[in-house]
């Protein structure tokens, strides 16, 4: 096969050491790197806003004895505390730096802290902070394309969590209404 898109091999080692101590930054990297920073701080905000929420949750539901709603909670916060670390070891492999200022918190984030008053408004409020989840990850990985592979790989991989997740949501709505 030949590798006519491909650049070869000596120009990418010449290339590698030249900018050395971008680190995982090379100069194939072809997306605005100042632009993935700021977007993945933005999720950073997200995740750590659905980790608060989730956990408040939890001891809620906890507290008026539903155990299964209440696991069901601390699974998702784990799981969203899992996307925060992912997505803040990928800001600082960029160069940039992960915001965990709780100034301004909620403003960065796109999904909101809704404390929710029953259950059923806890699980109807974690649903629509999923569905903002989502669909602000699709778009992320929209623009990203082929520009960066493994944040948009990243970002599919949380996506396809947060999809679990509505699903969950949704199921655990559907058997209160069946109570
Ligand atoms: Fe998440
Ligand atoms: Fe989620």
């Amino acid at each position: 096969m030949s590798g006519a898109f491909l650049t070869d091999i000596k120009t990418l080692r010449k290339r590698a050491r030249e900018h050395i101590a971008q680190g995982a930054v090379t100069p194939g990297y072809h997306a605005d790197r100042d632009t993935v920073v700021k977007l993945l701080n933005e999720a950073l905000a997200t995740e750590i806003i659905c980790v608060l929420r989730y956990r408040r949750h939890h001891f809620m539901a906890k507290g008026i004895h539903a155990e299964g709603v209440a696991s069901e909670f601390l699974q998702h916060a784990q799981d969203e505390q899992g996307h925060a670390d992912l997505i803040a070891a990928r800001i600082t492999q960029l160069g940039g730096a992960p915001d965990f200022s709780p100034d301004g918190l909620s403003t960065r984030s796109h999904a909101e802290y809704v404390e929710g008053e029953s259950l059923e408004d806890m699980i109807k409020e974690d649903l629509i902070a999923e569905r903002i989840a989502i669909d602000s990850y699709k778009e992320m990985i929209l623009y990203l394309s082929d520009k960066d592979p493994t944040t948009r790989r990243m970002l599919e991989e949380i996506l396809a969590k947060e999809e679990e997740h509505a699903d969950d949501l949704a199921n655990l709505l559907e058997g209160l209404g069946h109570r």
